[in-house]
């Protein structure tokens, strides 16, 4: 009997509980024995379970079961993740986390911490639910200089563009049942504000770069701010609105990481993506592009993609090949200002012959409402994109949108 501890029964944990005891046959017969769960961590009770007596609130049993190989960690948040985590490594037991907000924000040090006492410190699950996309980047596409990951990373937002733009359903409405479908975040303004999305994309630029990238460094926008008029203008121009988490790599060999919401093309596979679905684009030197697809959040996608990690976790000998996630570089990060940029402009009280003069080469859409011009610029920076609307913005012209180009690269 190979015995684990879950800390967290919401959502996701619940899940790994119900794989465990659906799929038991199946994982016992991977594992080389059955697989149970001493322990299941959580401040609530659960009476009426078959496993409710397992349930406490004291971690230090858990640290101190000499049976318990392996912790996986569905809590989310830093503390008291954090916390256990560290001591659950210290106490030589692998880890297995959802926590993306632990990964982002301690990914490098507890991955040293897992390397030094040898043990397992994995989490799959933190980036795109049940889609697996840690362990290609880290094991498949190893043979490339990743040049740039982009990728529908939050489901709750997806969804609720995907109702608002595609159904008619109100914002309040689509992000309610984000939350009854256990999709959103305990506190859903890291979802629709963008942070979610951020914590992700610095989990994967983090492998791609081999060094750690912190969330606050990240120029983040959420969905608030998206109106229909934007998605109209998106549709006339031959896309869409999605929000998305990218990271390029620079000519210079720097990361350009940003999460906005971004006008995708109709021809790129991302702008086909709808609902809770994820989808994630990584393109190496070598391999090209490639795109990962599949449920980005909920209960049994996420708990799907922990239990994938406690097999090895229970299997496997750790360290053999440590992945390359160094401390925080701080001359990686390009400054937003310089990042390459093409946008979408939606400008009140200026006619394009006069907007022109400022961003020469826009190309121009057809007004749907009188008194404002909406254009895309030719490739700059966003710096210049910013020093082009100050000008306009003195000579009379009032910023309505300004959406990133999914595409736009120099
Ligand atoms: N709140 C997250 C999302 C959960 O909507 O994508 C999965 O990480």
């Amino acid at each position: 009997m190979k015995k684990i501890a879950l800390l967290g029964h919401g959502v996701v944990g619940s899940g790994v509980m119900e794989i465990l005891t659906k799929n038991q046959k199946l994982l016992a017969r991977q594992a080389g024995e059955p697989v149970e769960a001493a322990w299941v961590l959580d401040r609530r009770a659960f009476p009426g379970l078959p496993y409710s007596q397992r349930f406490t609130q004291d971690f230090s049993l858990i640290r101190e079961d000499p049976e318990v190989a392996v912790v996986l960690e569905a809590l989310g948040g830093v503390e008291p993740a954090f916390t256990w985590v560290r001591e659950a490594l210290l106490a030589g037991k692998s880890v297995v986390t959802s926590n993306k907000e632990l990964v982002a924000e301690k990914g490098a040090e507890l991955l040293a911490l897992a390397q030094e006492k040898g043990v397992h410190f994995l989490f799959e699950a933190s980036v795109g639910g049940g889609i697996p996309i840690l362990q290609p980047l880290r094991e498949s596409l190893t043979a490339n200089h990743i040049t740039e990951i982009a990728g529908i990373l939050n489901g709750t937002t997806n969804y609720i563009l995907t109702k608002m733009f595609q159904e008619g359903a109100a914002f309040g409405d689509a992000l309610r049942e984000a939350q009854e479908l256990g999709y959103a975040e305990a506190d859903p303004t890291a979802d629709v504000e963008g942070h979610d999305a951020c914590r992700k994309i610095c989990i994967l630029a983090s492998i791609a770069f081999g060094s750690h990238f912190y969330p606050k460094e990240v120029p983040t926008q959420g969905i608030t701010r998206i109106s229909p008029e934007d998605v109209a203008y998106a549709a006339q121009w031959g896309g869409t609105v999605k929000l998305i988490g990218r990271v390029r790599r620079a000519p210079d060999g720097r990361a350009a990481l940003e999460v906005s919401p971004m006008l995708v093309p109709g021809d790129c596979l991302l702008s086909g993506v709808s609902g809770v679905f994820n989808a994630i684009q990584v393109t190496g030197d070598m391999v090209g592009t490639t795109l990962f697809y599949g449920p980005g959040a909920g209960k049994l996608p996420t708990a799907s993609a922990m239990v994938g990690d406690l097999l090895p976790a229970l299997t496997q000998p750790a360290g053999s090949r440590p992945l390359p996630w160094g401390p925080a570089r701080p001359e990686l990060p390009q400054p937003w200002e310089e990042h390459a940029a093409q946008a979408f402009l939606r400008v009140a009280g200026m006619e394009p012959d006069a907007l022109e003069t400022f961003f020469p080469g826009a190309r121009f859409l057809e007004p749907l409402a009188a008194g404002e011009a909406a254009f895309i610029t030719a490739p700059a920076t966003q710096g210049e994109v910013d020093a082009a609307l100050e000008a306009a913005g003195a000579a009379g012209g009032k910023l309505l949108s300004r959406i990133t180009v999914l595409e736009g690269s120099r």
